[in-house]
């Protein structure tokens, strides 16, 4: 997904897509510059959500996960992660990056500063033993944004 347009004040927020550019019980991906993709989630309610694309458990992409209440469950292992806190449910332990996000009317909004310098440290899953695991030390990573705005 392409960004609308972009802003140059970073902390202005920059339209990303209109609420209905994304499936009820669904996400779609917003590309960065620099780091992982953000995924933005639509619940049944009408919130949006947004989350690092990068799950907590091995690096499964969320933005591809069943949504469900005010949660996703990763299409990987079905881990189920907070879309409010981006923590897995326990016994599940870790937590991805969130992003604040909102609606000013039916456009869904990201920060720019966030899109260009959030949790820009996550990187993709490596293959084999070497980076797999918990991440039970992500939480820190975590945004302390708000991550939702009611339709
Ligand atoms: S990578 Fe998401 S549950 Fe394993």
């Amino acid at each position: 997904m392409m960004l609308r347009h972009q802003e140059t004040d970073m902390n202005e927020w920059i339209t990303i897509c209109a609420i209905d550019e994304i499936p009820v019980l669904g996400a779609r991906r917003v590309a960065r510059a620099q780091g992982l993709d953000v995924a933005v989630f639509r619940t049944a309610s009408g919130e949006v959500f947004a989350l690092l694309d990068r799950c907590p458990h091995k690096g499964g992409p969320l933005s591809q996960g069943l949504v469900f209440g005010s949660s996703v469950a990763c299409p990987l292992h079905n881990w189920t992660i907070a879309l409010a806190t981006g923590e897995a449910a326990a016994p599940d332990e870790g937590c991805t990056p969130r992003f604040a996000v909102r609606l000013e009317g039916s456009a869904v909004q990201l920060r720019a500063d966030e899109l260009a310098g959030h949790a820009l440290a996550q990187t993709r899953p490596v293959a084999g033993p070497v980076g797999l695991g918990r991440c039970g030390s992500a939480a820190s990573s975590c945004s302390p944004s708000p991550s939702s705005v009611a339709a």
